[in-house]
């Protein structure tokens, strides 16, 4: 056999190998596109946390022990439904007003699990979670369970009506007696810089925030 009669061959070999690389590039961008869609897709959901009055002062400054208080609030009264949630409200037994404070009066923690979002419920040494058996102590600290972070905080203030309001959401970590805030994340997924690129990976985040507090 002569090398021209190989040729044309070796012609519909490389025809085929081309059709072929042609074909999987198809599929594969097929494939890929929606990936590096999602990948690439912008922040999902930016909202602005609405101040939202938890009660009077006076409702929450009586706290004996470790008993925070649960307070339902709705954060916008056009959309009860899915705006709801429910705050526990520490007296830390201090006078501060500022919600940065050492002495600040309040800790106002989110009863969300940080799992997968169920109701955490207060006891007399943290916070415990029925759901899968995450357990938080006093200062929302992860003790045990599932969950990868923390309890989510609320930012606080007393305003002239004497009432309390809550006014942003953070996450935290708990660093020493620091506590470090972070935009707050929904339940199961890591904070911002905690896990390299994966904001990338989970791209919902559910308020907008001014800069993180730091710590004092
Ligand atoms: S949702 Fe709380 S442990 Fe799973």
């Amino acid at each position: 056999m002569t090398n021209h009669d190989r040729e044309p061959t070796t012609n519909r070999r490389g025809l085929l190998g081309l059709a072929t690389i042609g074909l999987g590039a198809t599929v594969g961008g097929v494939i890929a596109a929606p990936v590096a869609g999602s990948l690439l897709a912008p922040v999902t959901r930016r909202e602005t946390f609405r101040p939202v009055p938890l009660g009077p002062v006076h409702a929450f400054n009586r706290e004996d022990g470790f008993a925070p208080i649960a307070a339902a609030y709705v954060e916008d009264p056009a959309q009860p439904l899915v705006s709801q949630g429910l705050a526990y409200v520490h007296y830390t037994g201090g006078s501060d007003h500022d919600w940065l404070a050492a002495g600040a009066m309040f800790v106002v923690f989110s009863n969300r699990c940080t799992h997968v979002g169920c109701p955490a419920q207060s006891t007399s040494i943290g916070f415990a979670c029925p759901c899968h058996g995450s357990q938080f102590d006093q200062r929302g600290g992860r003790t045990a369970g599932p969950a990868p972070r923390p309890l989510d905080r609320f930012q606080w203030e007393i305003r002239r009506d004497h009432h309390l309001w809550i006014t942003q959401r953070w996450s935290v970590l708990l660093d020493g007696d620091h506590v470090r805030y972070f935009p707050v994340k929904p339940p199961g997924e890591p904070l911002t810089g905690q896990v390299p690129a994966a904001d990338a990976l989970y791209p919902a985040i559910t308020y907008s925030h001014g800069p993180a507090p730091k710590p004092r």
